[in-house]
């Protein structure tokens, strides 16, 4: 009996053991930008907010002519700025204060043991003030994120990913983004760490480092705006393997992750891509 018991607490012991999730996010982000350092030495840590324009000279130079003239993004700020203040978004206590709302995200509600990204309080607020739904990947809820976003331009950004339960969410994101998917059988690592600065087809496949810093951006061949999910989407598809609903679980893990990795880079208000 007494041997019972101690298989018994000595499997307790394992079980325990197994279920704390080990997460060192400060290791994992260093490793990642020592990764890119290697790779591309002549590349400023800050440039990574720049994605393939930061590694890639010859679309860098059509990148800077967009931004100095009137780039196609700005107008959709604008947009978003009046249908802000329309829908009297401000009176939810999520964006009262602007100047600090974009950097808080996304973080781990303790609460609802979830990811909470801008886009999710986007959507709820609307919904608390008008009754109606948002679409989730492109229009208003691109505009007013980014409008939002723009506040927080030259913030840097700083995830936390503290208790158990972020952790766990975390680890999660981050093995979605290693994981092979698809008829070709590629992982997002595949392309945008392992393979960065190489070309796929027509583009220079960009690093993942920076990948949150500048979203919801336009895209030249959406002819529109669209959200972080709603390239996630896009690239699942390339990759043959099939999209997830913007804003599921999984891809809110992977944007906690993604956005990890940027810590200490700036968000910035240059949201264009080809
Ligand atoms: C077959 C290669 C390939 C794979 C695999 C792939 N992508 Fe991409 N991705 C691209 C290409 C090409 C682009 C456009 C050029 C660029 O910015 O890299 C792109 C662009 C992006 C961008 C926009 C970058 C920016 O600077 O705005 C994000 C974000 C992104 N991918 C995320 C992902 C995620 C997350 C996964 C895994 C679910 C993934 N990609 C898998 C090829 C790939």
């Amino acid at each position: 009996m007494k041997k019972l018991i101690t298989i018994v607490l000595g499997l307790g012991l394992m079980i325990g053991a197994a279920s704390a999730v080990e997460v060192d996010v400060e290791a994992d982000r260093k490793a990642f930008v020592k990764y890119f350092n290697n790779v591309f030495p002549n590349v400023e840590f800050a440039d990574y907010t720049n994605g393939v324009y930061a590694i890639d000279e010859g679309s860098r130079e059509q990148f800077e002519d967009i931004l100095d003239g009137i780039p196609p993004y700005e107008e959709n700020v604008e947009k978003g700025e009046a249908e802000f203040e329309k829908y009297g978004m401000g009176d939810c206590a999520e964006f009262k204060d602007l100047s600090t709302a974009r950097i808080n995200y996304p973080y781990f509600d303790e609460k609802s043991q979830q990811v909470v990204t801008l886009e999710g309080d986007i959507k709820k607020c609307y919904n608390q003030q008008t009754g109606k739904k948002m679409a989730n990947m492109k229009g208003r809820i691109t505009r007013i994120s980014a409008y939002i976003s723009n506040q927080a331009a030259g913030q840097k950004i700083n995830v936390k990913v503290e208790s158990e339960g972020a952790k766990k969410a975390y680890a999660k994101g981050k093995a979605f983004f290693y994981a092979k998917r698809g008829q070709f059988n590629m992982s997002c690592a595949d392309c945008h760490v392992y393979n960065t600065g190489k070309k796929a087809r027509a583009d220079i496949l960009s690093p993942a480092l920076g990948h949150t810093t500048h979203v919801p951006m336009y895209r030249a061949k959406w002819a529109g705006m669209g959200t972080l999910h709603r390239r996630y989407g896009g690239c699942l598809k390339n990759m043959r393997a099939k999209p997830l609903f913007a804003q599921s679980e999984e891809y809110r893990n992977m944007e906690l992750f993604h956005q990890a990795m940027s810590n200490g880079l700036e968000i910035t208000d240059a949201r264009y891509r080809k």
